[in-house]
């Protein structure tokens, strides 16, 4: 990701490997992308993921690669971090996944008919990334990438965004808002198609709380500030779901490029 400084490089770099200490909670707490999703990204491609060689990159503890390998995909998983990596091969033991960055992936050229980044693209140097993509998708191949991002206009995920804001001292509502625009395609190499995916989930109180808590906005600000937060945040979440079960509203934002049919040099 460009950043301004080296200070800036630094925290980012932080909260890029922080999920590795968190991973089982990632896994069990972490919302899923919806099926439409996927049927999205086959019409914007053309291409049923059955049978499609896909690299899934930044693929964690394996919650995208998983949709995909049930759509019937041919995935390799690229994953930098241990604690994600070793995670992923406990709940997909049957899914390859090779250690390493967007920035470098570790594998040969063209070899793939769709790359997919979720939740993940914000983590590397799109300037870097995106030759990278470039090189291994076949001539024709497609880039997809998204985002489960918060539907802030549901009244109560507004109001809890704005809270949050306020306990870190951070604009987190505007960094989740814009993440997609601010780091897409800064080489303008990309053709991006943009679609919106609304869904949503219904979890008990405690798998809320832990899925917030998995973010590495919380990982990286330490025990006791985060504890303080949630805590309070039971208490407001529950007056909006007295029964305990949370409806949580996501917009996946897809970002979709299709490389040129013929090889480039
Ligand atoms: C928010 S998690 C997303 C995991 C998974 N794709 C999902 O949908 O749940 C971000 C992942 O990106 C990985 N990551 C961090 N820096 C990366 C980079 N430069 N290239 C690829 N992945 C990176 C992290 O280790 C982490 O597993």
């Amino acid at each position: 990701m460009t950043t301004s400084g080296a200070a800036d490089e630094v925290t980012l770099t932080t909260r890029a490997h922080s999920f590795n200490a968190a991973a089982a909670q990632y896994a069990a707490n972490r919302p899923s992308y919806p099926p439409a999703l996927f049927d999205t990204i086959e019409e914007l491609t053309g291409r049923p993921l059955a049978g499609s060689r896909v690299v899934d990159v930044g693929a964690g503890t394996g919650i995208a690669t998983a949709r995909l390998h049930a759509r019937g995909a041919d995935v390799i998983a690229v994953e930098p971090g241990d604690g994600m990596a070793a995670e992923f091969r406990r709940t997909l033991p049957d899914v390859p996944v090779v250690r390493g960055s967007g920035n470098a992936l570790p594998l040969t050229g063209h070899c793939a008919d769709l790359i997919t980044y979720a939740q993940a693209w914000h983590w590397t140097d799109p300037d870097r990334a995106v030759p990278e993509a470039m090189r291994v998708l076949r001539p024709g191949g497609a880039l997809a990438l998204w985002w489960n991002t918060s539907a802030d206009d549901v009244p109560w995920i507004a109001e809890a965004s704005a809270r949050a804001d306020r306990h870190f001292g951070l604009d987190l509502s505007a960094e989740k808002r814009d993440i997609h625009a601010r780091v897409a395609d800064p080489t303008g190499r990309l053709d991006l198609v943009r679609r919106v995916v609304r869904w949503s989930r219904h979890v008990p109180i405690d798998t809320h709380l832990a899925n917030l808590g998995s973010h590495s906005v919380f990982l990286t600000q330490g025990a006791e500030r985060s504890a303080a937060y949630l805590a309070q945040e039971r208490r407001h979440v529950l007056e909006v779901f007295p029964d305990g079960i949370v409806e949580e509203t996501y917009d996946v934002i897809l970002l979709l490029a299709t490389t040129s049919p013929r090889p480039t040099a």
